[in-house]
């Protein structure tokens, strides 16, 4: 089944991914966030792919959830139907790093859509908010919680409050996200930081990932536990022993994924 709403390319191990729903600025509609669970669960199967790279339009990212299909939904079609929590674990559970290329507006659901993400990378054009205030709603995909571990509670609680915008460089100074590049760079920025993620072992970057993510669930002793667990396991692997030598014989390692 193909997409109305992306366009999804494979090229040297990178799924690309990119919203393509313009005459609404790429707001997530139900149809969209169900094409992007499906390529991002397609991109995760896929052996060919070893990173995936999520971007929009040169003026949005995404505006946020669909203002328009939310307007008339009721509490209890809300709550019983568990709205965007489906696809916000769907998301979540993509085990291969996920690099956003943010240009144009990344608000509501399109700010916590990059802050899923394992790496953002703005244009120097990309501005960040989360406006659920304006329309009498909090943010439901995160919003309160990550943005508030990204940049902290006071510049959190401004952005949720006034509903104000972030502009690219703020975002940067603010943690928020990596790199800023210049709008015009920003995909082959993100492409390339993806072909480099590529090139590593697979399973070490998994370990990553999660060894990253579980920072922002778990107490600090915790997750150094967790972490030193996984240091210690990876000297089961191959990739391991190839990476060491390689080093110190001086060549390029050959990482195999075991
Ligand atoms: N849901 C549905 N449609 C949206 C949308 C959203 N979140 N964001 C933008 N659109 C649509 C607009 O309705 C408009 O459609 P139309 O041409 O049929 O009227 C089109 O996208 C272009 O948007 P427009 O508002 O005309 O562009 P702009 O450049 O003046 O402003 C934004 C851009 C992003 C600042 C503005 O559209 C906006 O504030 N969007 C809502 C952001 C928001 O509240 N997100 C959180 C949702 S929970």
């Amino acid at each position: 089944m193909g997409y109305q709403n992306l366009n999804v390319e494979v090229a040297d191990h990178v799924a690309l991914i990119r919203l393509d729903r313009p005459d609404a600025m790429n707001a997530l509609s139900a149809d969209l966030l169900e094409e992007l669970v499906r390529a991002l669960g397609k991109a995760q199967a896929d052996d060919k792919v070893r990173c995936i790279v999520l971007t929009g339009s040169d003026k949005a990212f995404a505006a946020g959830a669909d203002i328009a299909e939310m307007a008339e939904t009721s509490f209890a079609e809300a709550f019983m139907g568990d709205l965007f929590g489906q696809q916000a674990d769907a998301i979540l559970r993509i085990r291969k790093p996920i690099v956003a290329a943010v240009a144009g507006y990344a608000l509501g659901g399109g700010c916590e859509l990059a802050m899923m993400c394992d790496i953002v990378i703005a244009a120097d054009t990309a501005k960040f908010g989360q406006p659920e205030i304006n329309l009498g709603i909090v943010a439901g995909m995160g919003g309160t919680q990550r943005l508030t571990r990204a940049v902290g509670k006071a510049k959190a609680m401004d952005m949720h409050l006034t509903g104000r915008f972030m502009s690219a460089e703020e975002a940067e100074r603010s943690g928020l996200v990596s790199r800023v590049v210049p709008a015009k760079k920003v995909v082959d920025e993100a492409l390339a930081a993806a072909a480099k993620i590529a090139e590593k072992s697979m399973v070490t970057a998994t370990a990553v990932k999660e060894a990253v993510n579980a920072s922002q669930e778990m107490p600090l002793a915790q997750g150094l536990l967790f972490e030193r667990r996984l240091f210690h396991a990876l000297f089961a692997t191959e990739d391991q022993a190839e990476g060491m030598s390689a080093f110190v014989d001086k060549r390029e390692a050959q990482f195999r994924d075991r």
